[in-house]
């Protein structure tokens, strides 16, 4: 191992918690910061952050850790040279070193500048083993979002917004074709929406960086709802983005980066370097020295708090996707090529892209790492995942600085998606024909050539199954495993998939064509079902392990959920269908506000406000207001799809067919998947 070019410094904290605090108007547009990093020389590098202070007095205060421990064998980043899914994470847990838990804890003698985006700098370096090495410096600057009064809103670069009463965005408005533009008033509702939806928005030092989950005054016991969700987060951002307001997205996307890369431990084990959290909360906790001062703190949950601990698999996900809708909307492109940002992303595609003991392309995770984040049966290989990250490869695709240091992260990514488009093409797919298939499938096969090659006994076909689907259309089912397939419909992986174009051109349709057909039992009174059909009696007893919240038709086992109407909305439009969304948004725009915009409905066709459902639900609120804007501006709505690309469609990677030894496996897949 190469160990002469970096050296670092472990962050070592005390306890589990993570905070990175600020006081007020931290370091977001000061161009001094004034810190107690060491940074010594080259040859004796100590450089440490562990928690950011903001002041009063306008100035950043980098607080530096209780305890350092030089560590010169440290790498934050490693890549093989040769096939980037060969890489590795270096940390504490695999190698018994300290893992670098923070950005800005590596000093390197050659480190790049920035000064463009005055960001954290970083040079990648390439030894001679073919192991690439990211070497990281520097801190954040980003200029606040001032809202000043109701009526305007002061972006970073000086320049005023105006806004009408319910802050929608005038200028955006005078944009819209005059025909629409009576129509694209704000209603009543949607003036109590964005009324809601700015009172969830959670300031840090003064600045708007996310909005909690749920704003129900009357909520006595708000759990983790006070928080910010990164996966919640996204219908606000769209939003708010689609309203000419992008720094609260911007001071989001870089406060989540943040997070990114501190030391997390659930018992004393860590997670990921780049594991993204599930949520976070600002607090106000006194400042150390005791002299009363309070500060604002981050402080993030990885799971580590979480009920059933669950692994938010899907934030990372989220955040990618989330970053590239921003470059898409604002035009800001600069965001994303900061080598911080560029950075993050590489961290999370290094967790999702690691070796491991699996088989499929398709991410494997445990139960409840996605918007369905309790024990519901969806470990393995849960359609949600992917979709996001078939999603989360495309933006990376487009957003990653190709250099000699990524030229192999880009070529893993190339590869991955092909492999995981034929697979999810090829084996998720179901419609009549192919539920024939499998009824008449053989078992027990042992060959590479075989047809049934997952070993689905026929008899799992469930019976609701035989006569639900229709003879028009299809769906992806919701998991596949070695002789497990899970016939459920799970809605927001197929949107995704249509989004995405993780399915193809015609199972796309076919998935809007079954909705439209099924209507009566995935939309009924409140769009829309979560997933069909709930888990009943011994079969919920068993999977959800007779999770009481989980009952029949309620919460994630059926439930309905009104947020999943903007990604419904985005399908639709991206198939050329908006009337159907339309329909969707009307039914529910008659509900949302008199039932206080809820989190999700109960019973089978969604007609009861949910038995523990939050009121005043922000991304139900923001799922509503970013269905709205969507269909009034569906050229800003094609920003956030993607068409085949048919680039990938070619790209079969296992080069099996030139050697000419042996059969290129997928040219002997059953039905040739491609459009
Ligand atoms: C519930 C949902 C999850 C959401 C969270 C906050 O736990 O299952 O998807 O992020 O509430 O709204």
């Amino acid at each position: 191992m190469n160990t002469s070019s970096c050296i670092g410094i472990s962050t070592m904290k005390p306890c589990c918690r993570i905070l990175i605090g600020y006081r007020i108007s931290s370091i977001f547009g000061v161009s001094h910061i004034r810190s107690n990093h060491k940074i010594v020389n080259n040859s004796s590098k100590l450089h440490s952050k562990s928690k950011l202070s903001c002041y009063n007095d306008a100035k950043c205060k980098v607080i530096g850790p209780k305890k350092g421990v030089i560590d010169l064998n440290r790498r934050a980043f490693f890549a093989s040279g040769s096939n980037w899914g060969e890489s590795k994470i270096l940390g504490k847990n695999k190698l018994g070193v300290n893992k670098d838990s923070s950005r800005g804890i590596l000093v390197i003698p050659h480190v790049a500048s920035d000064f463009r985006n005055h960001s954290t700098s970083i040079d990648s370096h390439v030894n001679e083993k073919g192991f690439e090495s990211i070497y990281i410096q520097g801190g954040l600057n980003v200029k606040p979002l001032v809202i000043e009064n109701g009526n305007e809103v002061v972006k970073e670069d000086g320049s005023r917004v105006q806004v009408n009463g319910s802050g929608v965005n005038l200028d955006i408005l005078k944009d819209l074709n005059e025909n629409v533009e009576t129509e694209s008033e704000a209603s009543n509702i949607e003036k109590e929406a964005w009324k809601l939806l700015r009172d969830a928005v959670v300031n840090y030092c003064g600045n708007p960086v996310g909005t909690v989950a749920a704003n129900n005054p009357a909520d006595k016991q708000p759990l983790n709802y006070d928080q910010v969700f990164i996966r919640d987060f996204v219908p606000s951002a769209l939003a708010f983005l689609l309203n000419g307001e992008g720094d609260i997205v911007k001071n989001f996307l870089l406060h989540t980066l943040q997070l990114q890369s501190w030391e997390k431990t659930v018992d004393c084990y860590s997670p990921g370097q780049g594991l993204m959290p599930a949520s976070f909360k600002v607090r106000t906790v006194p400042l150390d020295g005791g002299d009363g001062t309070l500060e604002e703190v981050l402080d993030p949950d990885f799971g580590e708090s979480a009920i059933g601990r669950v692994a938010p698999v899907d934030s990372g996900l989220w955040w990618i996707i989330l970053l590239r809708a921003y470059g898409k909307i604002t035009g800001d492109y600069a965001l994303q090529e900061r080598v911080d940002v560029q950075t993050g992303i590489r961290l999370i595609l290094n967790l999702c892209l690691t070796d491991g003991f699996d088989m499929f392309p398709s991410l494997l995770v445990t139960d409840g790492s996605c918007m369905i984040d309790r024990r519901m049966g969806i470990h393995g290989h849960p359609l949600e995942i992917q979709s996001l990250f078939y999603s989360a490869l495309r933006c990376s695709r487009e957003m990653l600085i190709v250099n000699d240091g990524t030229k192999n992260l880009v070529a893993a990514i190339n590869n991955r998606l092909s492999a995981l488009s034929f697979h999810v093409r090829e084996y998720y797919w179901v419609d009549m024909k192919k539920i024939n298939e499998i009824y008449r499938y053989k078992t027990e096969e042992y060959s590479a050539d075989a047809i049934n090659k997952f070993n689905i006994y026929p008899d799992q076909i469930p019976s609701w199954l035989v006569d639900w689907i229709p003879n028009e259309g299809g769906y992806l089912i919701g998991n596949l495993e070695p002789g497990h397939m899970d016939f459920r419909f799970f809605t927001l992986g197929n949107l995704w998939a249509i989004v995405s174009s993780l399915g193809t051109a015609r199972q796309n349709e076919g998935i809007l064509n079954l909705i439209e057909a099924k209507w009566d039992d995935l939309v009924a009174h409140m769009p829309l079902k979560i997933c069909y059909p709930a888990l009943e009696y011994e079969e919920w007893r068993i999977i959800t392990g007779g999770d009481p919240k989980n009952t029949p038709w309620s919460y994630h086992n059926g439930g309905s959920w009104p947020t999943l109407l903007w990604q419904f909305t985005l399908a639709c439009i991206k198939m050329g269908r908006p009337e159907l969304a339309q329909k969707a948004v009307a039914m529910a725009e008659k509900r949302l506000s008199v039932d206080q915009w809820p989190e999700y409905y109960d019973t089978q066709s969604g007609r009861f406000i949910g038995k523990q459902s939050r009121l005043h639900q922000t991304w139900t609120i923001a799922g509503y207001l970013t269905s709205k804007m969507l269909l009034e501006n569906p050229a800003k709505a094609s920003l956030l799809f993607w068409e085949e690309d048919y680039e990938l469609l070619e790209n079969c990677v296992c080069a099996l067919s030139k050697t000419g030894r042996k059969k290129c496996l997928r040219f002997a897949a059953r039905s040739q998947i491609c459009v």
